[in-house]
């Protein structure tokens, strides 16, 4: 934010999330597969320095900390959890050299930085002492509510905020009003430390409570003004796993509409989980049922069949993955076809072109371009070559019981149905591999190897045991 040497940002985040039920921080828990105070932090860094970001943390505090830690902003210990004001008071060292502060709530995730900068432009126009970021969503029900001064000219100037009442304090009169309260503030430092000393738990929270400070300065003669945010959707806040799976929701289907809109078709979106950082270029189909996580890029012309898990993988220009398949840290070149039921787990590199069909497991494994493996294989810490062919059942025995073992099998060769590759081994260029053979020794280029049981027949064997059983 331009000229703002003097503003932090202070996020809460130490609240235990009762409401939850769960054992888990609720700042902790994950919409669009971050965590809530990911999201919130991933805006404040918009605005300030980390090194301006203040997280006051409590519940949990390793936990939450260590979740965060890479972002590189500081934490505010607040030990016992008496309130959002007393969140605040356990900062008071850290804001007090700064002019201005903007507070956000570390369960309120989809707040957009735009939001928060028109807050503090506002906030500055002003001259105001405390900024309430406010909404107007349809059920304002659990949400603080703003009270107003009564105005004699309301439609000329919009009337100054008189108090924040909490959800549990309303009287009858107070019910009908539907503004809200985000969580989301700027201050004056000055006047807020001086109000925060006033607080007390003689409340209907029985807590020391943040939005009682509006109360106050209003009550002191400091100018308390509100700015309503565009959008009530992003200011929603998560207090029980019905909520959290709502914001969820809501992110994933934006980030859908994000994708389509750059000329992706998703088809039945609501049915994908697709995480915000994900990329998928224009042209890419993607069937309902799909997840898309972590940092999956997607080239174009992909079809991405239904019931794929696709996480932290790049995939090239028209890759076909077929139904069911699951693919981990791997990446896909162009024009390789997977599936369905493949399995690709972490280091797998797949090359242009190649094929990996069903009931197919790879993990370190590097396929050359234009190289298959169709049908029931494993292939673990292995390198299969250009156009090499690995027919159904083929394994590769990785692992002795203490240490793995590496596979390589140069191009344009052929490993017969049904073969076991014992590592360390390694076939040469165009060999051909026998079905149903046990390779433990290396395969020279261009030879033969067949190593099973040598086939006997004995003649008429069949009907001379019937004509045995007969006269029995
Ligand atoms: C709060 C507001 C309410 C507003 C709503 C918007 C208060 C008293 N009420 O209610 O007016 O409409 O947010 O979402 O502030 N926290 C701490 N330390 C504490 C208590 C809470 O850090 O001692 C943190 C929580 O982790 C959370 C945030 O502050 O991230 C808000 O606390 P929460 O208990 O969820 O407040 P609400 O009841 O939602
Ligand atoms: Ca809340």
């Amino acid at each position: 934010m331009e000229g703002n040497g003097k503003l932090a940002v202070v996020i809460m985040a130490a609240g235990k999330g009762t409401r939850l039920k769960s054992q888990r921080p609720k700042v902790l828990h994950e919409i669009g597969g971050k965590p809530l105070l990911a999201h919130v932090i991933a805006a404040a860094s918009q605005l300030a320095a980390p090194e301006d970001i203040y997280v006051v943390v409590g519940h949990q505090t390793e936990k939450v900390r260590a979740a965060v830690a890479s972002s590189g902003v500081r934490f505010v210990d607040q030990l016992e959890q008496l309130g959002t004001g007393h969140a605040i008071q356990c900062a008071r060292e850290a804001i007090k050299g700064y002019e201005n502060i903007l507070v956000l709530s570390g369960d309120v995730p989809l707040i957009r930085a735009e939001t928060i900068e028109q807050l503090w432009q506002f906030h500055q126009a002003q001259q105001a002492a405390m900024s309430i970021l406010t909404a107007a969503p349809s059920d304002p029900t659990g949400y603080g509510r703003i009270v107003r001064k009564t105005s004699l000219w309301p439609d000329m100037i919009p009337p100054e905020v008189e108090a924040i009442v909490e959800q549990k304090a309303l009287t009858a009169k107070q019910e009908h009003l539907r503004e809200i309260n985000t969580g989301i503030y700027a201050f004056e430092t000055a006047p807020l430390l001086e109000q925060l000393g006033k607080l007390t738990a003689d409340n209907a929270n029985h807590e020391l409570i943040l939005t009682d400070v509006a109360g106050l300065m209003f009550s002191a003669g400091k100018h308390v003004v509100d700015k309503q945010a565009p959008d009530a959707e992003e200011v929603l806040c998560a207090n029980t796993i019905a909520e959290l799976v709502a914001l969820d929701a809501t992110l994933r289907l934006a980030t859908a509409n994000r994708l389509m809109a750059q000329g992706v078709t998703i088809f039945r979106p609501e049915t994908c989980t697709i995480d915000a950082g994900v990329e998928v270029a224009a042209d890419t189909v993607i069937e309902p049922f799909v997840q898309l996580l972590g940092l999956t890029k997607i080239g174009s012309g992909c079809l991405i069949r239904s019931y794929s898990v696709i996480q932290d993988c790049t995939l090239g220009s028209d890759v076909l993955i077929r139904q069911s398949s699951v693919l981990t840290e791997s990446t896909i070149a162009d024009g390789a076809r997977i599936g369905p039921f493949a399995h690709l787990r972490p280091g797998s590199e797949i090359g242009e072109g190649a094929h990996v069909g069903n009931f197919v497991e790879t993990k370190k494994a590097k396929l050359g371009k234009g190289a298959k493996a169709n049908h029931l294989t494993y292939l673990g810490d292995a390198e299969v070559g250009e156009r090499t062919n690995i027919g159904a059942g083929v394994i590769t025995c990785n692992y002795d019981g203490v240490h793995k073992h590496a596979t390589r099998i140069g191009k344009d060769a052929f490993v017969g149905s049904d073969s076991t590759l014992v590592a360390p081994v390694t076939v040469g260029d165009g060999a051909y591999i026998g079905a149903g053979s046990c390779i433990t020794k290396d395969v020279p280029g261009d030879s033969l190897a067949v190593a099973r049981a040598q086939q006997i027949v004995k003649e008429n064997w069949a009907a001379i045991r019937r004509a045995r059983r007969q006269k029995e």
